[in-house]
């Protein structure tokens, strides 16, 4: 397990080959308010890594730095060896990860097929930015590749309906369907079944661990701990801006300091 979250600097850790993603001692205040603080972390190549954490915790503000739509005052975020600094988000989903707000993003007024085949598309020809505005062929092999996907997420009956008709459960496989597309190694998912009913949240779950059985690594920010604990191989629990957990489901789900986290929050 290579995996630290000591609040000592983390300038001598090294490095692990199973390592796809190391944080190393990031701080981040707004203001006089410190959101994060020192904070490391290492994900391993086809992990699930679940944060949890109570409201305010900062975790999103995490993800935010390891996508770089916020910039850390202290401390680097690694991605394969190489660090992140100083790429724009386009850039850094260009290197392979890839992310998932909390509410779904689709584009509405487009099928289902249209909206993970210019996904496709885009990454075919090397670019990530997505024109919803091409015309592709029912042969075209982005569309092809769309169809396959959407077969997969249980959707291909729905391809030619229109992306904003759909539920919120069925919005959120769409979005992963289009993530697919788009090929990341690491995908970042902030509370993918937040407002959810839990049948969409069990559906959601099936199709996370089916996308992890691909190979492909995450990093599942979640407060449900259904999901949590359906999901996560290992779970770092954040309250304050600091690590103050680290472990299996079931080393985080017995530690005292992380009941006592939630319990002195709105949880
Ligand atoms: N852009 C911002 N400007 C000022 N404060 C922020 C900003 N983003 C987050 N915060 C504050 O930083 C802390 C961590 O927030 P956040 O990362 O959203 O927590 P979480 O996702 O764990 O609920 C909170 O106190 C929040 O109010
Ligand atoms: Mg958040």
């Amino acid at each position: 397990m290579t995996a630290t979250h000591t609040t000592e600097p983390a300038a001598g850790h090294a490095r692990g080959g199973d390592d796809l993603l190391v944080i190393r001692g990031v701080s981040k205040r707004f203001g006089g308010l410190r959101a994060l603080s020192n904070v490391n972390l290492t994900v391993e190549h086809g992990q699930i890594h679940a944060i949890i954490g109570p409201n305010g915790a900062g975790k999103s503000t995490l993800l935010n730095c390891m996508i770089g739509l916020i910039d850390a005052d202290e401390g680097e975020v690694v991605f394969d060896g190489k660090p992140l600094k100083g790429l724009s988000p386009h850039n850094i989903m260009q290197r392979g990860i890839a992310r998932v707000f909390q509410t779904p993003q689709v584009f509405p007024g487009m099928s289902l097929l249209d909206n993970v085949a210019i996904a496709a598309l885009a990454k075919m020809n090397g670019q990530f930015r997505i024109d919803p505005f091409v015309y592709l062929s029912p042969t075209h092999p982005a569309v092809e590749e769309a169809s396959e996907i959407l077969r997969r997420l249980g959707l291909l009956k729905m391809a030619k309906y229109d992306a904003a008709h759909l539920s919120r459960g069925d919005k959120r496989r769409l979005e992963l369907g289009i993530c697919m597309a788009c090929k990341p190694r690491l995908m970042l998912l902030d509370e993918p079944t937040a407002g959810m009913a839990r049948h969409d949240t069990n559906r959601t779950i099936d199709l996370l661990r089916e996308i992890s059985a691909t190979g492909i690594t995450m990093i599942v920010i979640e407060h449900d701990m259904h999901v949590v604990f359906s999901l996560a191989d290992v779970i770092t629990c954040l309250a304050q801006g600091t690590p103050i957990a680290f472990g299996k489901p079931e080393e985080v789900r017995g530690n005292p300091k992380v009941r006592e986290a939630y319990l002195g929050s709105s949880h």
